[in-house]
């Protein structure tokens, strides 16, 4: 008999075919709506594995239904929608995808540190609502980013991908992380320093902090109360590691200048948003490894984990063993 998966989302046919011939394959047939909960943990129960998406939260709850699932692909490097650890105990292996959207993450946590601090979108919108009637002075004047000093929360591929970036603009690199990366430090010249000196010191904060209880809200108003007034904060990791109402009101008492976002607390977030509302903020969304090149790359390492669990030598990029 083959091993049964369930796909919990509609993926392109050249990649899912691929599977085709050695195992039985169920998916969810819509591509911009999630499986809901109520049909994931009715299909998990009769499949050996998943590949899954950021949106489906695997918990206790899914996961004790879950008889003889073996393998969880998850299409992302963040695996905080799974409860990896309660995986690990029952026996179930769970996969993500590192490395092959390291370099499409670091181009876009960089440039959205660059629209924001040059004010791009508002300025994109200043010609669309007819706003520009003359030049002057100081119209649209944003923050310098050569030569100043970005500090990254974070410092594992991602980190020092767009540390190499931020080299080439030629920027003071300070960084926090859990371990000291003495690569990173030879390589980039990239200075280690407590969480509170990179807040005080840097002009670009970067969060790109793995989800976990110990990072939850670790951008809190103390945080923000440490940053300069002139400190762009970014953030391309998780929503959840920022307090969002407390970088709305230093936001809005001037405690910082601006924040580029590319994550929030709960996606989707609609127009409404407080933090939509405000000039100084550009918000994406959650587009950090989106290009056409990265999310096949992501989607086909999901593919081989599985043919290669199943078949061949254990899964390629297991994060929980
Ligand atoms: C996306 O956020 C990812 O973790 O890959
Ligand atoms: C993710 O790939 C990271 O280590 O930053």
């Amino acid at each position: 008999m083959k091993p049964k998966i369930y796909i919990t989302r509609k993926l392109p046919a050249n990649l899912v075919n691929q599977l085709s011939s050695q195992f039985d394959v169920r998916m969810w047939e819509k591509e911009d709506v999630p499986v809901p909960k109520d049909v994931l943990v009715e299909e998990i129960k009769h499949v050996d594995g998943v590949i899954s998406l950021l949106t489906e939260q695997i918990d206790k709850e899914v996961l004790d239904q879950a008889h003889k699932l073996q393998i969880i692909a998850n299409m992302a490097v963040g695996y905080d929608n799974i409860d990896v650890d309660y995986a690990r105990e029952i026996g179930i292996i769970v996969t993500n995808t590192p490395d092959v959207l390291t370099e499409s993450t670091a181009d876009l946590t960089f440039a959205l540190l660059m629209a924001t601090a040059r004010r791009i979108v508002e300025a994109n919108d200043y010609i669309r609502n007819d706003q520009w009637d003359n030049w002057g002075p100081y119209l649209l004047a944003g923050s310098d980013i050569f030569g100043k000093t970005i500090g990254l929360v974070g410092m594992g591929r991602i980190g020092q991908a767009v540390a190499r970036r931020a080299k080439g603009f030629g920027m003071s690199i300070l960084y926090h992380n859990r371990n000291r990366n003495l690569e990173a430090e030879e390589e980039l010249q990239a200075t280690y320093t407590s969480f509170e000196a990179l807040l005080a010191n840097a002009d670009y904060i970067v969060s790109l902090l793995p989800l976990t209880t110990e990072t939850r809200h670790k951008f809190n108003k103390p945080a923000f109360d440490t940053m300069k007034q002139s400190a762009i904060f970014i953030n391309a990791s998780r929503g959840q590691v920022v307090d969002e109402e407390a970088l709305f009101n230093a936001l809005h008492s001037k405690q910082i200048k601006a924040a580029g976002l590319d994550v929030f607390e709960a996606e989707p977030i609609r127009s409404d948003h407080p933090l939509v509302n405000s000039p100084n903020v550009v918000c994406l969304p959650h587009i950090g490894s989106a290009t056409i090149e990265t999310r096949t790359k992501m989607i086909q390492l999901c593919v081989d984990n599985m043919k290669d669990y199943f078949f061949g030598e254990g899964p390629i990029t297991p994060i929980n063993k």
